[in-house]
């Protein structure tokens, strides 16, 4: 596809923050659109190195407000990749409706939209946790979805409307199935980023249950490029799933973070698990590689440069520790400092 105008909703988040930034330096990307509410995981400070690139034009709007994505797609768009969610478990257990408003029913409206002015290719960015927990193996594309926590299931409910309209109107629809992301710019209360940060400021590591939990990890501008490749490869109708083929417990990458800071394992502070807790995620991404694609970031080296990256980045992450997320902070962790 060439002479492309992108839509990229939930661009000023974590994941879609970096995507926006890739598709940018594509020499067939016309124009990217990055369509985003500026809840409290969005951030304009992340997109301040793209804000005067004239192939770039930020929205700030909600994708389930059916009359702005018509006036948007009204000025034609050939793909639109959803990013766009609310996205933390523990707040999905804490109250869940901006889960289903935003994961299933603003799905829902840019299907729509994407329906009714027809475009080149929707990718939905679902999530491995669909699937559930495996005690064993790996999830394939096929396996049945069991989604056991507000958040997965509210993604699943996305996951397979966008699916719907591919079957039943043929809308060139790819889902992407990926496992946990790390990287620069994650919002700091997810474990990788809430742990470097806890570090750095010298407060305790709040460790769910036993630390035994695992989970698949893979550096975001890995998930990101299989993204891109497959909006180029993926076929319509089908799902893909996208591993780091990187899985530890919680409680092996707590023990790396605190190495790494040359801290102590004193530093981990065993806290009442989380509600539901999924024990392990692992999916097979085979489909995906048997295209072509590979990740190229090793853990190791992206883990540190990660750390590094937060080392230097105070001035991105310290207003968000010490505004919003002071108070989501003690309902979630209690006293813990
Ligand atoms: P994030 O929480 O960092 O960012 C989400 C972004 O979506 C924010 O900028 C927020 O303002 C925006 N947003 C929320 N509701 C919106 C709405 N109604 N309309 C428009 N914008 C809205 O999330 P992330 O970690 O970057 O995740 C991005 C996508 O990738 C999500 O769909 C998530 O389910 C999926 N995913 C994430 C991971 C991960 O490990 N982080 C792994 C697999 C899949
Ligand atoms: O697997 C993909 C999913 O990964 C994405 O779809 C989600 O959007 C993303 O948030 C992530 O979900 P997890 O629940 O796996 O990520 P989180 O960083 O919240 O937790 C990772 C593991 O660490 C999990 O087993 C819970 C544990 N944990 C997490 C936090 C925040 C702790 O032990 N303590 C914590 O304080």
């Amino acid at each position: 596809m060439n002479n492309l105008k992108i839509l990229v909703t939930g661009g000023a988040g974590f994941i879609g923050s970096h995507f926006v930034k890739l598709a940018l330096k594509k020499s067939e990307v016309r124009q990217v659109i990055n369509l985003d509410k500026l809840t409290y995981a969005g951030n304009p400070a992340t997109l301040k190195p793209v804000e005067e690139d004239p192939k770039y034009q930020f929205i700030k709007g909600d994708i389930a407000d059916a009359s702005l994505i018509d006036t948007v797609f009204k000025n034609g768009i050939d793909m639109v990749v959803n990013f766009a969610a609310e996205t933390h478990v523990d707040r999905s257990i804490q109250e869940a409706g901006d889960f289903i408003k935003t994961d299933i029913q603003g799905v829902w409206v840019l299907l729509e939209a994407c329906r009714r002015y027809g475009i080149k290719k929707f990718i939905q960015i679902s999530t491995d946790e669909v699937y559930g927990s495996i005690a064993e193996g790996s999830f394939t594309e096929t396996a049945p979805l069991m989604p056991s926590n507000p958040y997965s299931a509210s993604k699943a409910g996305g996951d397979r409307l966008a699916y719907s309209y591919w079957k039943t109107y043929q809308l060139p629809v790819v889902v992407t199935r990926c496992s946990n992301n790390y990287g620069p710019y994650q919002y700091p209360e997810k474990l990788i980023p809430l742990f470097v940060t806890n570090a750095l400021e010298n407060k305790k590591l709040p460790l769910y249950g036993d630390g035994l939990n695992r989970r698949d990890w893979i550096h975001v501008l890995d998930h990101c490029e299989a993204v891109w490749f497959l909006t180029e490869k993926g076929e319509n109708g089908e799902t893909y799933n996208i591993a780091g083929r990187n899985e530890l417990t919680n409680l092996v990458l707590t023990r790396m973070i605190l190495d790494e800071f040359n801290l102590d394992p004193s530093m981990i502070q065993p806290v009442k698990d989380r509600p539901g807790h999924d024990r392990r995620y692992a999916i097979d991404d085979s489909r995906l590689r048997k295209l072509g694609w590979t990740s190229q970031i090793p853990f190791e080296k992206g883990l540190k440069e990660t750390l590094q990256w937060y080392k230097e980045n105070t001035a991105w992450w310290e207003p968000i520790k010490h505004g919003e997320f002071k108070q989501y902070y003690q309902q979630q962790y209690g006293a813990i400092s």
